[in-house]
């Protein structure tokens, strides 16, 4: 007797293969049986004929981490058929934090919910703090340079001292031990910018020896695209261990086109032996702390430093000339302000929505000083969304066999807490965007592809056996979905919706949507490499 039985289905598998009618069969965890069950039982039997049946969607890219800590039903995730999210990037996790750091690291996270209390120091003890509630969906922690060299040195501009490089090391290799899956670096963002090549291949060393992988948000993005694909893919030979390069892209006017040439870099390294692959996520806009509009320096010594700078009119003038240089994230060289819109920001709710050159404009400013003055008056907690992406380089990385998507966004859900700001819509319409606008509307890649590069591709990343593909014997995460139907609803002006026609989602055999809605099942786990 099956707990769950599909029928009817055309089942994509994961592996890139194109679908094929059959039926799939649960039992406890498990996929138990597939082909033609029409005589087995099952205490459910869910007849989906003219739907698809894939493996659960793995989001290879999130900042869950701060979200599902209050956010445990995951919706925004979820209803896209997420099963697994690989939350920790971009330098920055939960955990390991130190006790002479901790208020510097709280300062820094953007949104923490009520209850993470940072009571934990290891990222075991994190994971089990986080593991204790249950969440709909499976985690795959990733530990972050940046968190490792708060808790190692705090906000310090400077290279570690041997100690401080020791602490790192030794952290990041008892996280490991405990559970993480391998290491993260935002090298645009202090304190990750202020730390050369070499340190980060010698601590990446000790994710590397438990066989954990690099997944880098690279030095830079848009002038220096190149340089930091090379930097991410060098630390990967030097330390000896596969590289995942985050949401690849080429931002700002100037460097659009440039995807072809970073995709080139990585072809070049898997031809030379290199385990080099990336993802991407299907917007052209891009968002992150407005905090990363400031030059780097800003940073030094923490937010709480950065604030003091912020009321100082010669630290102000300096960021300033340093900025209309080019320094920094250069939002102006890219872009321009008219193309910086907040999405968020907690203390300063007139902002939110609005493009950065229209608030300059009603507060009587010019945009560099109302970028001051919202920091300020927010305490630095504010995020932003780029429009500095183009739409040809961003289809040449969907198409390509070594990219997998990842949505770079977190679990929100449409109600209380979760609901607040304009967020990037890629935190709710990311795979249902792919499958439906850029698989079935638009033909970048074909439907099967668009499963794989959610489901088999990142398994092979992660090292994952028995997630990621529909087979006898892998974990039951799947997703039914109506590939007629399917589409994001999330919008820039409008990002709070759910996407349309994702049915069901099961999590290690347990439904968490069924027929639509959320059932409030929390079968999700933490998972160990
Ligand atoms: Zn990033
Ligand atoms: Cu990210």
């Amino acid at each position: 007797m099956l707990d769950v039985k599909i029928e009817g289905a055309t089942v994509i598998d994961g592996t890139g293969r194109p679908g094929a009618r059959t039926d799939v069969g649960v039992r406890d965890e498990m996929i138990d049986a597939i082909g033609d069950l029409s005589r087995e039982s099952a205490g459910t039997v869910l007849n989906a004929s003219g739907r698809v049946l894939a493996p659960g969607f793995i989001d290879m890219h999130s900042h869950s981490d701060w979200r599902l800590w209050g956010n445990r039903r995951a919706e925004s995730k979820i209803r896209q058929g997420v099963t697994t999210e690989v939350v920790g990037n971009c330098g920055f996790s939960p955990a390991p934090v130190a006790t002479e750091f901790l208020d510097e690291m709280r300062a820094f996270a953007l949104y923490v919910p009520r209850g993470m209390d940072f009571s934990w120091r290891s990222v075991g003890e994190y994971l089990r703090a986080f593991d204790r509630d249950g969440t709909a969906l499976n985690v795959v922690q990733l530990v972050g340079h940046g968190t490792l060299r708060v808790a190692a040195m705090g906000f310090a501009r400077r290279a570690p001292t041997s100690g401080e490089l020791t602490t790192m090391q030794r952290l990041l290799a008892e996280a490991m031990q405990e559970g993480a899956w391998g290491l993260s670096t935002g090298l645009i963002y202090a304190p990750g910018s202020y730390s050369t090549t070499d340190e980060i291949v010698a601590v990446a060393r000790s994710a590397a020896r438990y066989r954990g992988f690099y997944a880098s948000h690279i030095r830079g993005e848009g002038r220096t695209l190149l340089d930091a694909v090379r930097e991410a893919i060098q630390v990967g030979r030097e330390a000896a261990m596969p590289v995942q390069i985050s949401h690849v892209k080429a931002a700002g006017r100037p460097h659009w086109g440039k995807v072809a040439d970073a995709l080139a870099l990585i072809d070049a390294a898997r031809a030379e032996g290199l385990d080099v692959m990336g993802d991407v996520y299907p917007y052209t806009a891009s968002s992150t702390s407005l905090r990363t509009a400031l030059p780097d320096w800003a940073l030094e010594g923490g937010v709480a430093a950065m604030l003091k700078r912020l009321h100082d009119p010669g630290e102000r003038q300096r960021m300033r000339e340093d900025m209309e240089r080019g320094g920094g994230y250069s939002i102006v060289e890219r872009m321009g302000w008219e193309n910086v819109m907040i999405a968020w920001c907690p203390k300063r709710k007139d902002a939110e929505g609005r493009r950065v050159s229209e608030i300059a404009e009603v507060r009587g400013l010019e945009p560099i000083e109302a970028v001051f003055e919202l920091l300020r008056d927010a305490d630095g907690v504010a995020s932003m969304i780029l429009f500095q992406l183009d739409e040809r380089d961003l289809r040449r990385a969907l198409a390509h066999p070594q990219l997998m998507i990842g949505s770079d966004g977190s679990a929100l859900a449409t109600t209380g807490d979760m609901s607040a700001g304009k967020p990037h819509p890629r935190s709710y319409g990311t795979f249902p965007r792919v499958l439906g606008h850029y698989a079935r509307d638009e033909r970048v890649l074909s439907l099967a592809e668009a499963v794989h590069k959610m489901t088999g591709l990142p398994a092979r990343r992660l090292g994952v056996r028995d997630r990621g593909e529909i087979r006898v014997g892998a974990k039951a995460d799947l997703v039914v979905f109506d590939a007629r139907r399917v589409a994001d609803q999330a919008t820039y002006e409008d990002p709070h919706r759910y996407p349309v026609g994702i049915e069901q989602v099961l999590v290690n055999g347990r439904f968490v949507i069924k027929d639509g809605e959320h059932t409030g099942s929390l079968p999700g786990k933490v998972l160990q490499p």
